[in-house]
């Protein structure tokens, strides 16, 4: 199969057997994606649910956190750990309001300067909300790509790292961007959460199975290859 009918089953596959119904795909306000994000950046989706309703009911825009004390905010994140999650999230509302007038920038390399922001981050809210053509690349897409296009660079080498985000962004889809991309960044996540796994992955069920090296050589779980230092 060719790169561009990668990307067309992996919206299709997320069209009929992915989430589609999680509060933060219910918008494409920024502000909501941005919170979901930082937000599942390190805890599981049950969790985030109930923080994330109480964070919008008390902090329902960028402006009402950006003038929120520091320990509102705190309170509203205690239980769900990695504080420095908490303080980024504050530090950036601010940095919105103060830098760009209260509308968050509308490019993953724009976004990735905010405080908290990295690439995968920028590039997951930049697809969902402006339909940009961009890849995200955390630990469960890694997983999915290596697997796909049997690289085995070590990632914790830069230079891997950096071809991996090439061949990320030559998967993306390139046609009907604005409906195609937010489902392909969620595709490749649901993929990574619920097939994808890094043990026992189901790839008799895979929407990629004829096109996956790994999965074809029936080796999935050496991948992402980690060299032993
Ligand atoms: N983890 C990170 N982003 C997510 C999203 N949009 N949906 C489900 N899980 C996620």
């Amino acid at each position: 199969m060719t790169f561009p009918s990668i990307a067309t089953a992996v919206v299709q596959w997320q069209a009929s057997h992915g989430r589609n119904h999680l509060p933060w795909q219910q918008t494409r306000d920024p502000y909501r994606v941005w919170l979901s994000e930082i937000m599942l950046q390190q805890t599981q989706v049950s969790t985030v649910l109930d923080y994330y309703q109480r964070f919008l009911d008390a902090f329902p825009d960028v402006a009402s956190l950006a003038a929120a004390s520091q320990d509102a905010v705190l309170a509203l994140w205690s239980g769900l750990g990695y504080y420095s999650r908490a303080r980024n999230l504050h530090k950036c509302a601010q940095t919105v309001m103060e830098q760009w007038g209260g509308a968050f920038p509308k490019t993953a390399e724009e976004l990735a300067t905010l405080p908290g922001i990295g690439r995968s981050t920028a590039g997951a809210i930049s697809s969902f909300c402006f339909s940009e053509c961009v890849p995200i690349l955390d630990a469960n897409v890694r997983r999915v790509l290596t697997r796909v296009l049997g690289f085995d660079g070590d990632l914790a080498q830069s230079k891997n790292e950096k071809q991996l985000w090439v061949h990320a962004q030559q998967l993306c889809p390139t046609e009907n961007l604005h409906e195609a991309m937010s489902r392909y960044t969620q595709g490749m996540m649901d993929l990574g959460a619920s097939i994808c796994t890094p043990r026992k992955p189901s790839c008799l069920v895979c929407p990629l199975h004829d096109e996956c090296r790994a999965g074809r050589a029936g080796n999935p779980e050496a991948y992402p290859v980690r060299t032993r230092k």
